[in-house]
C-alpha cells in the first residue's frame, strides 16, 4: 500500500517514514527542502533498507504534485509539508498562510481529483492558545495567538468542512506537543536549516561548547521552579501515533482532532537536569525575560488518543534526552549540527 508523506525529509515526517516503512508501507516522499537535507533519505535508507522514492517539489507546485497521483496508486497521504516556526510567522504572515494554507488546498485538491480520501495531519498544541488551562483536551475552543497556529486552525477546520461535503473523506488531525529526541541508531534526528527556534537543540549547543549559555525564558512563571512547562514526547512515540492513525484512518470515516503527548509536564529547569544527566554535561543558563507569546503551561490530556488510537506515549524524559544526546554527539552530525 503507497502512501504519499508530505514534509518526509524533516523532523518528524523522517522518523514516521522509517516507521511505516518497517509496518511494510510503500512510502513516496514529496518535500522542498525548505526545512530539511536530502541526505536523510540515505539515514531513511540505512536504518529500513529501503531508499523512499522522492520527489524534490513544493505544494504550490500544482501540475507537478498532480503527476505523483497519475504516477502512483497512493492509498492515503500524511501530511506534515507546513512551516513552523512561531516567531518567524509573526514576522512573515503572507509567507505562512500562503505555505500552509494555499499548499494544503492545493493537496486537497488533488488527493479530491484522484479519489484519495484518507489524509493524517500534522497539528500543533499551539491551537490551544493562551486561554485553556492544561491537561488540553481536543474540545476546548481553539485560539491561536500568532499565524502559524492560526495556519493549524484554519487547516483543521477546512478539514472538517470537506468531511461535511463529503463523508466518504476519513481525516485525522494530530495535535503534536512538545515533539524531541532521535531515533535510536542517532541516524536520524533534529537537524533543520538554520537557526534553531525550540528549547532542545538550544541545550545540546550550550553541552557541545557550541553556545556558552542557555537563556531560560522567564523564572517567574506560576509553576513549581517558575519555569516554563511542556509536555515533552519522544520522537518515535510520535511517530508510532502516526502509524496508529493511519490504520484508523484507512479503517473508519470520519474526521477527528487528537492530542500526541504524554499528559506530563516537565520545566525548563527539569529538562536541563535531565540533559546534564544524559550527557554527564553542565549545561550553563541565565534566567531572562519572558518570551512573547509563551504561556506558562502546557500538556496534553491523553485519553482520546489511547481510546481511538489505542496510542499511549512510552519513553520518558530521561530516554528523550540520551538519544538525542547519542545523536547530537554522533560523528556525522557533530560537525554540521546547527
Ligand atoms: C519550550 C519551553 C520556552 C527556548 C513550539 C511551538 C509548537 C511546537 C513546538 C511546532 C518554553 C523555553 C525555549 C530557549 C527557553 N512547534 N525556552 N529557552 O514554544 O513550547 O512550542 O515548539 O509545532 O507549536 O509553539 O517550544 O521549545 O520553543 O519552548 O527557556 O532558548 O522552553 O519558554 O517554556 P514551545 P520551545
Amino acid at each position: 500500500m503507497k502512501i504519499l508523506v508530505t514534509g518526509g525529509t524533516g523532523y518528524v515526517g523522517s522518523h514516521t517514514t522509517v516507521l511505516l516503512i518497517q509496518e511494510g508501507y510503500e512510502v513516496v516522499i514529496l518535500d522542498n527542502l525548505c526545512n530539511s537535507k536530502v541526505e536523510v533519505l540515505d539515514g531513511i535508507e540505512k536504518i529500513t533498507g529501503v531508499r523512499p522514492e522522492f520527489y524534490n517539489l513544493d505544494l504550490l507546485n500544482y501540475e507537478d504534485v498532480n503527476k505523483i497521483f497519475d504516477k502512483h496508486v497512493i492509498e492515503g497521504v500524511v501530511h506534515f509539508a507546513n512551516l513552523k516556526a512561531v516567531g518567524e510567522s509573526v514576522r512573515m504572515p503572507l509567507l505562512y498562510y500562503n505555505n500552509n494554507i494555499t499548499g494544503t488546498i492545493n493537496l486537497l485538491q488533488i488527493m479530491k481529483k484522484n479519489n484519495v480520501k484518507n489524509i493524517i495531519f500534522s497539528s500543533s498544541a499551539t491551537v490551544y492558545g493562551i486561554n485553556n488551562t492544561s491537561p488540553l483536551v481536543e474540545a476546548m475552543p481553539l485560539c491561536a495567538t500568532n499565524p502559524y497556529g492560526t495556519t493549524k486552525i484554519i487547516i483543521e477546520n477546512i478539514l472538517q468542512d470537506l468531511y461535511a461535503s463529503d463523508d466518504a473523506w476519513s481525516v485525522v488531525s494530530l495535535r503534536y506537543f512538545n515533539p524531541i529526541g532521535a531515533h535510536e541508531s542517532a541516524i536520524l534526528g533534529e537537524n533543520p536549516n538554520g537557526a534553531p527556534s525550540n528549547l532542545l537543540p538550544y541545550i545540546a549547543l550550550v553541552a557541545t561548547e557550541k553556545l556558552d549559555h542557555l537563556s531560560v525564558f522567564g523564572g517567574d512563571y506560576d509553576t513549581a521552579d517558575g519555569t516554563g512547562v511542556r509536555d515533552y514526547v519522544h520522537i518515535m512515540d510520535l511517530a508510532r501515533g502516526h502509524i496508529k492513525a493511519l490504520e484508523y484512518v484507512l479503517a473508519n470515516r470520519g474526521v477527528e482532532a487528537i492530542n500526541l503527548g504524554t499528559g506530563n509536564g516537565t520545566s525548563v529547569l527539569e529538562v536541563i537536569a535531565a540533559f546534564e544527566k544524559a550527557s554527564g554535561k553542565k549545561v550553563e543558563y541565565k534566567i531572562c525575560p519572558r518570551r512573547e507569546g509563551d504561556v506558562a503551561t502546557s500538556f496534553a490530556d491523553v485519553a482520546k488518543a489511547k481510546k481511538i488510537l489505542g496510542w499511549e506515549a512510552t519513553k520518558d524524559i530521561n530516554d528523550m534526552c540520551m538519544d538525542l544526546w547519542k545523536f547530537v554527539t554522533k560523528a556525522d552530525t557533530a560537525e554540521n549540527y546547527y
